[in-house]
């Protein structure tokens, strides 16, 4: 191998490649081409390894020779990597040109159910009097459900509660929150202001005003001095807050074998406002809740002494307030899950 012959391979080589980048399409064939001449098994490599059988004092000269194409080819290689590069960038940011003043595709959000959303708010406004909400089991047994609450087994007003039973043995599933009044009273000391909201469950025939499976919210209140005036009053705070300040309200005698005396919560009728229309039944009043004085035996069941504690409780449906605040005309529409009811109450 002559010194002559290489130095020509090697100018060859520069020649060839030279005319190679010049008509590369794209980035992708100089990389190609960069691998092909320049990489380890490249054809640079390939002249070079002819230097191992040069007289030793000729291998120097060859090598600068192939550094001086090495870094030529390099050079080239950079410079049409360059124009290639932007030349691509070019085309794609003309291909891909987004419009920005183009109308952009509806979001759809979310919302929370009614039911939900107004058992914040009832949570809200009694958190505003100093009462914490409490979790209470959905399945109770008889004891708590019923007997503690002062409903013996054949009592006649277990008849306002159908029962729905489950397979363990005296158990069943809660047909209002009022257990979780004893709940309560078991794990905190007096003075107690609770806000219990929850799933109740009851066998009925369902209609427009009856469910099988509803919320109620349970509010309790344990002090000692505690007053149906104290009951009145913030129920009052309450009714005008749900349902806008001045609005009238009543204590109707009531029923309920846990509180004594009983009373019905109505406020006047939001459709009417008093003379009688068809959404009140002519009476001009709607009812909000049930509530009463904690009854002795159930404060006594509750582990406290009636001789020092009072109490009131109240149980209202957070489906009922929001029929009334939204003119929500029939209850089954809550659990039908139908976006177009739900999407309302945004
Ligand atoms: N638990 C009663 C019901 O389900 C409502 C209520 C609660 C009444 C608390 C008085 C006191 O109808």
């Amino acid at each position: 191998m002559e010194l002559a012959q290489l130095t020509q391979d090697l100018e060859t080589l520069a020649a060839e490649t030279a005319t190679a980048l010049a008509g590369a399409p794209d980035v992708a064939s100089l990389d190609a081409l960069e691998v092909d001449v320049l990489g380890k098994k490249g054809r640079l490599t390939g002249v070079l390894r002819g230097i191992g059988a040069l007289p030793v004092d000729d291998r120097p000269k060859v090598g600068a020779v192939a550094n001086r194409v090495r870094a030529g080819i390099e050079a080239e290689i950079a410079e049409r990597r360059a124009v290639l590069g932007s030349a691509e960038l070019d085309a794609r940011l003309a291909a891909e040109t987004i419009d920005v003043t183009m109308p952009g595709r509806p979001f759809r959000h979310g919302s929370l159910h009614p039911s939900i959303e107004s058992m914040f708010e009832i949570a809200r406004i009694f958190g505003q009097f100093g009462f914490v909400v409490h979790e209470s089991p959905e399945i109770e047994d008889d004891l708590t459900n019923f007997q503690d609450l002062n409903i013996p087994p054949d009592h006649p007003a277990r008849d306002l509660w159908d029962t729905l039973y489950v397979d363990i043995p005296g158990h069943l599933l809660r047909t209002h929150t009022s257990p979780g009044q004893l709940h309560v009273m078991r794990t905190m000391q007096p003075p107690i202001r609770a806000l219990l909201p929850g799933r109740c469950f009851r066998y009925e025939a369902i209609d427009a005003s009856h469910g099988s499976e509803f919320f109620q919210v349970e509010g309790i209140m344990v002090d000692e001095g505690t007053t149906m005036g104290d009951l009145r009053g913030l129920l009052d705070e309450f009714a005008h807050a749900m349902f806008g300040a001045g609005k009238r309200t009543r204590f109707r005698p009531g029923y309920y074998p846990f509180t004594e005396p009983s009373v019905a919560f109505d406020v006047e009728c939001l459709v009417c406002g008093g003379p009688g229309c068809p959404a009140c039944g002519r009476s001009g009043w709607m009812t909000i809740l049930g509530a009463g004085m904690i009854h002795p035996v159930v404060l006594r069941r509750g582990g406290l002494d009636p001789e020092r504690y009072q109490g009131f409780a109240f149980g209202m449906g957070p489906e009922r307030i929001s029929m009334l605040r939204h003119r929500i005309t029939d209850l089954r529409l809550f659990l039908e899950n139908d976006v177009r009811f739900l999407g309302q109450f945004r």
